[in-house]
């Protein structure tokens, strides 16, 4: 099994670990094939430094970024991570209330177990992470609903036309969960905490897709909908979804720069330079190895966010040197909601920013346009 770092978020993976029945823990921890996308995503950002400055005033030091048309305290967003109100009972809009209280951004998955409504009613803004499905009145039906619930972004997610295998998975038996054999269910009663907080809101379902399924079980209705993932999505199914949709437009997934040409051409107001976190492909190039061919590519047309391994304070100083506008987060979210629910999602944003504090004054930059200002000048190739 790969073992990866876990940076800043080491304590609540550990906490999260220890509450998390086996399965739910492997299913946020695991990645695809091998893992080594996961593992390079990490060993990507050790190749880099930033260098110390002295002799300049940094008693004030801002952390505020504009991304994606909103305003956030801190350059980074709470990625879509689907099935995460099954981690607490706080659910994925505790998750909500932590970022908005904090100012930073957050997107809700296709697969949340609150619906995107519940989850928009906390405030904040949140981006509703969607795919484009084959059938269109389905993706229709999302985006009239992301309108009428007030939410002014999409992300739509194109790395996921095939599903592959995550061995963690195969192992648990995760997606068989729906009727869960006798080990699985002692797996679960060995977590009292988690279990007795589940049963708080009865039995889960897929909140987001309950109007689309015609079976109970989230397993069972995440197999419907996987299968739903339209995978001839090409430019004119993205340049449709344009048509359909007139808020803010974000292509995630993206790890080319001919991908982010096709996305802005087509309409599209963003990207977010993504391997799923190491979950799709394996072995792909870390996000980190690729940023700077896309910031090309971007040429300064469009917001661009790049998630996968973010774990420290000096990544994010990192990608947003190499060009990235903000960055996201998938595990550490999904870990800190796990270990403590909203407080804890709370904490670790809290900390995310105090590292990017510290890493941007020991810089001597006193802010995000100074960073974005000096660019790739600040790092230091080890
Ligand atoms: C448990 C889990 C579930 C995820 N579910 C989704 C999803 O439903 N939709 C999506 O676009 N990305 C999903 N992702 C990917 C994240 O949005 C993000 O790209 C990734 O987690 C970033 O890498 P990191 O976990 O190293 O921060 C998921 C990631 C994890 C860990």
């Amino acid at each position: 099994m790969t073992v990866v770092d876990d940076g800043a978020f080491a304590a609540l993976a550990a906490r999260a670990r220890q509450r998390l029945p086996r399965l739910f823990a492997d299913y946020v921890d695991g990645g695809a094939h091998g893992e080594h996308s996961m593992a390079r995503n990490r060993a990507a950002f050790g190749r880099w430094g930033v260098v110390p400055r002295g002799l300049r005033d940094v008693s004030q030091v801002g952390t505020g970024v504009r991304c994606f048309g909103q305003d956030w305290t801190a350059p980074f967003m709470l990625a879509p991570v689907g099935f995460a109100g099954m981690l607490h009972s706080d659910r994925e809009s505790g998750a909500a209330r932590a970022a908005r209280r904090c100012g930073v951004g957050m997107a809700v998955s296709t697969f949340s177990i609150e619906a995107m409504e519940d989850v928009a009613a906390v405030g904040g803004s949140p981006f509703a992470q969607i795919y484009v499905f084959r059938d269109r009145a389905l993706t229709q039906d999302m985006l009239a609903r992301a309108t009428a619930c007030g939410i002014q972004g999409i992300i739509v997610t194109i790395d996921t036309a095939i599903t592959p295998v995550r061995e963690r998975d195969v192992r648990n038996g995760f997606r068989h969960l729906s009727r869960p054999s006798a080990r699985q269910m002692a797996g679960l009663a060995g977590r009292p905490g988690w279990s007795l907080g589940m049963l708080r809101h009865g039995m889960p379902v897929i909140g987001n897709l309950r109007p689309y399924t015609t079976v109970s079980g989230v397993m069972g209705q995440a197999r419907e909908m996987a299968a739903q993932i339209d995978p001839t999505l090409d430019r004119s199914g993205l340049e449709w979804l344009r048509s359909e949709w007139k808020g803010q437009l974000i292509v995630k997934g993206v790890m080319h720069p001919d991908d982010a040409r096709l996305a802005l051409d087509a309409g599209a107001d963003g990207v977010i330079v993504s391997n799923h976190g190491g979950r799709q492909m394996d072995p792909s190039p870390a996000t980190i190895e690729v940023l700077p061919g896309i910031v090309d590519a971007v040429g300064g047309r469009a917001d661009i966010v790049l998630d996968s391994g973010i774990r420290r304070g000096g990544d994010v100083v990192t990608a947003l040197a190499l060009g990235a506008t903000a960055v996201s987060v998938g595990r550490p979210w999904a870990w800190a909601l796990a270990a403590a629910g909203e407080q804890g999602v709370e904490t670790a944003i809290q900390a995310l920013t105090q590292e990017i504090r510290d890493v941007l004054g020991l810089a001597g930059l006193r802010d995000i346009a100074s960073l974005r200002a000096a660019g790739a000048e600040i790092l230091w190739r080890m």
